[in-house]
């Protein structure tokens, strides 16, 4: 797929590239090579043609994050690769807005899934963006949402924006590498700089960083409440509120088949260890990140059988939205020869392999184990009190 510039994206707010862009919207999804000759048959020059197919593509990708809203949107692939999901961004709007929030700052606003749910949500959002077409783009999408006097663009650097102009700030930090596109993994190379964005905090009282899910703890600035979000079992983001945002210290937030659901807690609680029990638990990634497993096992009255794994176990099953729920059926230390043997004994053809605490590569196991038969399973590979140990599991109604 190609990069679209600011020449490409002018030409595509013409009534030539409008139509060009319905031509492609129609051939998009299809064989690449036939949707370009399809355009190219129907006059539309190769430069436009090309743009036109880049920009439609890039709106079906986006439906699954914004939903129909994609097909009226401008996008770059680095920036829809950044964007905040639609049900994520709306989530935080309602929350910035309850919090007494009326104007809001949003400091590197990239495309304007934040701003744009904000916007919608009834704050007056002042978004700046450093990169020009991204900036242009993100105007244009408010213009589309029918949001321009709500949510304004300026290019420009953040670090530079006045934040005494805003009740609140958002700040969702580039990471990616301007030039390699190249995913930034250390929060120290973000851009705006870290140094600036947990400043922030001390400079506006209601201040919310998002965060890669992976951020370490040790990051988390004292007396902020991180939360991290999962939808449908997808680990998304985290986001760190600040001042008078913090309600308390850790929350995981399970966004699953459209129902909301929040765990809270200190993050620095132990769950009690103990055996493997009849029931076994997996949880929810938010959970995990948000180290609110402790929390969890005491909802369920859940042990853990290994102080490092967060895998839960229990007497009895509790319906829970924090956690996938299996029941054991075998434990045993692992052994290739001994599971191989068992899988056979039970006739399991199809397993599905979870792991915690395991270096085993499952799709090298799954071959390992040469299945035969007609049943299925779930093969559970983690440690029990240090033992390499498998649990063979079934799902529990
Ligand atoms: C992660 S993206 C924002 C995505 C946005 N929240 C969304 O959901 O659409 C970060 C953006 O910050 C911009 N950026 C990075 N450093 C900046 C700076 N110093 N000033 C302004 N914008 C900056 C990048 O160009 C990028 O578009």
């Amino acid at each position: 797929m190609g990069r679209v510039d600011l020449d490409q994206f002018a030409a595509l707010r013409t009534p030539e590239g409008s139509a060009a862009l319905d031509a492609a919207t129609r051939v998009a999804g299809g064989d690449p090579l036939t949707a370009a000759a399809t355009l190219r048959s129907a006059g539309i020059p190769a430069g436009l043609a090309a743009a036109a197919l880049t920009q439609a593509e890039l709106r079906r990708r986006a439906t699954a994050k914004f939903g129909p809203e994609a097909a009226g949107m401008f996008l770059t692939r680095a920036g829809l690769e950044q964007a905040t999901r639609r049900v994520v961004a709306d989530r935080r709007a309602a929350r910035l807005r309850a919090a007494g929030v009326r104007t809001l700052a949003d400091l590197g606003c990239g495309l304007g899934a934040d701003a744009l749910a904000a916007a919608r949500a009834g704050l007056r959002v002042y978004g700046v963006e450093a990169d020009a077409l991204t900036a242009a783009m993100a105007a244009t999408n408010a213009e589309a949402a029918g949001l321009t006097g709500s949510f304004t663009v300026e290019r420009g650097d953040a670090t530079a924006f006045d934040v005494s102009r805003v009740d609140g700030v958002f700040c969702d930090p580039a990471r990616r590498s301007t030039g390699t596109g190249r995913r930034i993994f250390d929060p120290k190379a973000y851009s705006p700089p870290w140094d600036f964005v947990t400043d922030l905090a001390a400079r506006v009282p209601h201040t919310v960083v998002k965060v890669a899910p992976g951020l370490d703890h040790a990051l988390i600035p004292a007396g902020a409440e991180a939360e991290w979000v999962s939808v449908d079992g997808d680990l998304v983001e985290a986001a760190l509120w600040c001042g008078r945002l913090a309600d308390l210290p850790r929350r995981a937030t399970v966004l699953r088949a459209g129902a909301v659901h929040q765990l809270t807690g200190s993050g620095a609680e132990e769950a009690a260890v103990g055996p493997v029990r009849r029931y076994l638990y997996d949880p929810d990634p938010a959970v995990v990140r948000a180290h609110l497993v402790a929390e969890l096992a005491t909802t369920l009255g859940a042990t853990i059988a290994d102080p490092s794994i967060a895998y839960l176990y229990a007497d009895t099953p509790t319906g829970t939205p924090f956690a996938r729920c299996l029941e054991v059926t075998d434990v045993l230390p692992f052994s290739l020869k001994r599971l191989r043997a068992l899988l056979r004994d039970r006739r399991v053809g199809r397993v599905e392999i979870l792991k915690r605490g395991s270096a085993l590569e499952p799709e090298r196991l799954r071959r390992d184990l040469r299945l035969a038969g007609d049943q299925a399973a779930s093969v559970v590979l983690t440690r029990v009190a240090g033992a390499p140990t498998v649990l063979v599991c079934q799902p529990t109604g």
